[in-house]
């Protein structure tokens, strides 16, 4: 099974799940400093503070890629080492970081994809309201300049934000990620601030050169649990809250009727100003899709006590996992072929651009065994058949030009901090020793073969 030549296989990251070096060379203090070091937000009290010390061996990983055979590599920047406040002129030694790590992509022929946003908002920016403030917006525009402007002859894919829905629901909705708000108003706000900052600093950088600028969604597809009519109902709330109400505004300008009804007792909307969407819905040159797990809901009014349940709160929904299928170590479904659905469905409903998985993979119990080894089979399968569902979609008309596997190494996991390994690459975090796992072997062979066996 052959892929398209010139098909952009890589590996993501983020910042602050990789970095380290949190207080180094002017860093400011990001959302996720405070809410890690904040007793109960994260498993074992763990925090970004060291994760893989990639700032300070960068070199040793830049190689690893190469060896790897890697043909792209998605990063993200931390905001808060660029503007150590949120606003006003760079911090040349943040800019200085980043540039040695494009350097160092480039001369090792490796494609560097880069994410403004990948969660970690400069704490100075919350403490005047955050993603609520539409002031924000502004201020990441501003941002955006100042990284592009300085990288942008050396970085082809620029991607704005990373998965707005995590940021808004995970982060002001429930609460379980920074800032660790819980109100569904705060939640919607920050949506359209976050989409309305992407619109902004598309703006911002289509000034200054013809780079692909795209944003990265998580998107899932959504089926009722049985045929039973509440279901059905509650899969369209959780499909218009987690799919919808980010692919309308930016592919349609407007936000979903339905949504808007389902919350309008926590929110009139009000936030949204004339001429708004039209800047969230100006085209993008690719949209980035990362893909994790189809949602079987069920309205969990009808079952008390529902097993591996995942609640939307704020939706009167929950999710069950399909019986027969396998999780992972995060407790996720196991379902390929809802990778097949959703890219069809993007192409079908919403835009024919081109598309990239910027983010997929699994967590596995990895542990090194007593010959030294990582052997990840069930990582080895799900990516094989992960690989021949985006194929199935391409067969299907779907121009999906490259895939991102989450992630290069095992890393800081958000809320579950170093509990859940997602690398290719093992990290023995006290020594920080890297070691390939099987499937960093196995992938380097797919890039080489660009095709599966
Ligand atoms: C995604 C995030 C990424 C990583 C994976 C497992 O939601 O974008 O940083 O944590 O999940």
């Amino acid at each position: 099974m052959n892929f398209p030549e010139n098909f952009l296989w890589g590996t993501a990251t983020a910042a602050y799940q990789v970095e380290g070096a949190v207080n180094e060379d002017g860093r400011g203090a990001s959302i996720w400093d405070t809410f890690s070091h904040t007793p109960g937000k994260v498993r074992h009290g763990d925090t970004g503070d060291i994760a893989c010390d990639q700032y300070h061996r960068l070199e040793e990983d830049l190689d690893l890629m190469s060896e790897l055979g890697l043909k792209a590599y998605r990063f993200s920047v931390a905001w808060p080492r660029i503007q150590p406040d949120g606003s006003g002129p760079a911090n040349q030694k943040g800019l200085d970081y980043y540039r040695r790590l494009v350097d160092g992509l480039r001369q090792r022929s490796i494609e560097p994809m880069l994410t403004l946003y990948h969660w970690d908002l400069p704490q100075a920016l919350e403490d005047r309201g955050g993603w609520t403030s539409r002031e924000t917006s502004e201020r990441f525009a501003e941002y955006a300049s100042v990284v592009y402007e300085a990288l942008s002859g050396d970085v082809g894919f620029w991607i704005t934000l990373n998965e707005p829905w995590v940021s808004a629901w995970l982060g002001y909705g429930i609460g379980i990620h920074a800032p660790g708000t819980r109100e569904t108003g705060a939640a919607l706000s920050a949506t359209h601030h976050l989409l309305l900052g992407h619109g902004l600093a598309l703006d911002s950088m289509r000034a200054g050169g013809d780079n692909q600028l795209g944003i990265t969604l998580n998107l899932s597809p959504v089926r009722p649990a049985t045929d039973d009519p509440a279901d059905a109902e509650a899969a369209r709330r959780v499909d218009g809250n987690a799919n919808r109400l980010y692919l309308d505004p930016l592919f349609r300008g407007s936000y979903p009727e339905d949504v808007r009804e389902l919350h309008g007792p926590d929110s009139d909307f009000s936030f949204v100003r004339d001429g708004d969407l039209e800047k969230i819905s100006a085209p993008v040159d690719f949209l980035g899709i990362n893909y994790y797990m189809r949602h079987t809901v069920v309205d969990p009014q009808r079952q008390a006590g529902l097993p591996d349940a995942m609640r939307f709160e704020n939706l009167n929904a929950a999710t069950v996992v399909p019986e027969g299928v396998e999780t992972t170590a995060m407790g996720w479904p196991v379902e390929a072929d809802g990778l097949t659905e959703i890219l069809v469905r993007l192409h079908e409903e919403y835009t024919q651009i081109p598309l990239y998985v910027t983010e997929n993979g699994r967590a596995v119990d990895d542990y090194i065994d007593p010959e030294g080894g990582v052997d990840d089979e069930e990582r080895v399968s799900y990516l094989d058949a992960h690989f021949r569902a985006a194929r199935d979609a391409m067969e299907r008309g779907v121009d999906l030009r490259g895939y991102m596997v989450w992630s290069f190494l095992d890393n800081f996991e958000w809320a579950e901090g170093y509990s859940k390994r997602f690398g290719l690459v093992f990290v023995e975090y006290g020594s920080q020793r890297r070691v390939p796992k099987s499937s960093a072997r196995w992938y380097s062979e797919v890039i080489r073969r660009n095709g599966l066996e």
